[in-house]
């Protein structure tokens, strides 16, 4: 049923999309659903943004200027073996981690994509809110099965950051990992957070979801003015709509071959990557663990994807991903300790 419902979607679209008008009998066969099913799916799909035009005598059509999140495109541009073999497309969702659990708890394949083009209850890290409005964003899921010990879980954060900044460069902008799970552009603001959540017994991984946001095509006014500081989007630096469905395609491709060595040889095939894409290196940042700030010098990232710190009086902290709530980069002064407001866009 929910499978059905989703396919439904993309099919409606798939079908509209040459931009010509298709007659409601032929779409309604398509689709096998009758007329009124097919005016509540583009009453829907109009909802989500897309300009769906209808007239009588002729059918439906699309208008044709609409960048559309296809899971057929996502698809074609795929040269993986497992990731994304299955994808589960949405219009409006609350939250594409929440159904990546409900199919993964399914028994759902390594490697199942869910992607929606709006979530209504989009999650950020520590129980932050993350801003995800209709037609502008890549929000998706990737359910995985890695045979790994639960405690290496918190590094594939690490390693799906690399492959999304990556595949960002790759459409002509240069951005850098923020450690542990933000991609960033050279001002500091966010296009990219990763919330990635695990279900696992005391030494086994049962599934981890992948849950990766990226702001693709926002305008200013789609920015909550807080948010504004602190975030931005693909569009807004490149000044030119990206086409999200290739962009996904490539965020797996490069994905896969990272995922399965780290899989197999750990982080230290990687890090040479990791370092080279991080724009903490070298810098002195305040890291929050809890309410506490520590201060140092980022000297590296080690194995286990811990942050490097040498303190001021020289003494060497590493810090574990999943204990920090934020890091910033610090002035020579040193900081408050305090936690300043969230930054999740
Ligand atoms: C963060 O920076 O705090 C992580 C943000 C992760 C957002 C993505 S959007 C797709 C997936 N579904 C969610 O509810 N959250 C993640």
């Amino acid at each position: 049923m929910l499978e059905r419902e989703l396919d439904r979607d993309e099919l409606f679209l798939q079908e509209l999309r040459g931009g010509a008008f298709r007659t409601t009998d032929e779409l309604a066969h398509a689709l096998r659903v009758d007329a009124d099913e097919l005016a509540a799916l583009a009453t829907a799909l109009r909802q989500r943004g897309y300009e769906i035009e209808e007239r009588p005598g002729l059918g439906y059509r699309l208008a044709a200027s609409r960048e559309i999140l296809s899971a057929t495109d996502i698809s074609a541009g795929l040269q993986t073996e497992r990731l994304g073999k299955k994808i589960y497309t949405c219009g409006k969702i609350g939250s594409t981690n929440s159904l990546a659990h409900e199919l993964a708890r399914a028994g759902a394949a390594e490697g199942t994509l869910v992607i929606a083009d709006h979530q209504t209850r989009g999650r950020g890290r520590l129980g932050r809110r993350w801003s995800s409005p209709p037609g502008v964003g890549i929000w998706m899921s990737l359910i995985l099965r890695p045979a790994l010990p639960p405690e290496r879980a918190p590094a594939l954060t690490l390693v799906a950051a690399v492959s999304v900044a990556s595949a960002v460069r790759s459409v002509g902008l240069p951005v850098w990992v923020k450690w542990p799970n933000d991609v960033i552009v050279a001002s500091g603001r966010k296009v990219c957070g990763i919330l990635s959540e695990m279900e696992a017994s005391l030494d086994a991984i049962e599934y981890v979801i992948l849950g990766v946001g990226i702001n693709v095509n926002q305008g200013l006014s789609d920015f909550e003015p807080p948010l504004r500081d602190v975030a931005t989007s693909l569009r807004l630096e490149l000044e030119r709509t990206v086409i999200r469905s290739s962009l996904v395609s490539d965020m797996l491709n490069e994905f896969e071959p990272a995922y399965r060595t780290f899989c197999i040889d750990g982080l230290a095939p990687l890090l040479p990557r990791i370092r080279e894409s991080s724009s903490f290196l070298g810098q002195r940042v305040a890291v929050w663990i809890e309410k506490e700030a520590v201060v140092g010098q980022v000297v590296d990232i080690d194995e286990e994807g811990q942050l490097v710190l040498r303190r001021d009086h020289g003494q060497i902290e590493r810090l574990p991903a999943r204990e920090v709530s934020r890091v910033q980069l610090s002035d020579v002064s040193g900081d408050t300790g305090e936690e300043p407001e969230q930054c999740c866009s």
